[in-house]
């Protein structure tokens, strides 16, 4: 690693979609620009954004379904939305990024979230940028 490689990281809130556009648990393609595409998801009142880049391979995961799966550790038995990578079937909830069967410690995957906020009608996406700099 060069150490004098450091990164900045900036947010911006960017507007996805109207909402009555976005049906329930079919993803919507937000491309902010060539390395930002994102994921936008309504399930019941709720609305998710993920990283639309499976760490897999790559698969496009707004092209996948949206399944509801039971959170690790809930003796209650909740089950929380998930959506599945159409290429090879890896899952990964939405509120969080983990992987359905794999737990972290194991060598399970993240992807990566964003906050999301309604604004005038709008589905709002936080979207964050971590660029490389040099000193
Ligand atoms: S690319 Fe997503 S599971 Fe293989």
């Amino acid at each position: 690693m060069d150490d004098d490689q450091h990164f900045i990281t900036t947010a911006r809130w960017v507007s996805a979609c109207p909402i009555t556009s976005l049906e329930q648990r079919e993803p919507f393609l937000l491309e902010v620009d060539e390395d930002n595409q994102i994921a936008v998801i309504k399930v019941n009142e709720d609305y998710y954004a993920i990283r639309n880049s499976c760490p897999h391979t790559g698969g496009p995961l707004h092209m996948g379904d949206i399944e509801d799966f039971p959170t690790p550790c809930n003796e209650e038995g909740e089950e929380k939305p998930a959506i599945v990578c159409p290429w090879h079937a890896w899952t990964f909830f939405l509120h969080n990024g983990l992987q359905v069967d794999v737990p972290q410690e194991e060598g399970g995957e993240k992807i990566e979230t964003f906050e999301t906020k309604l604004k005038d009608g709008h589905i709002m996406v936080k979207v964050t940028t971590k660029k490389a700099v040099d000193f």
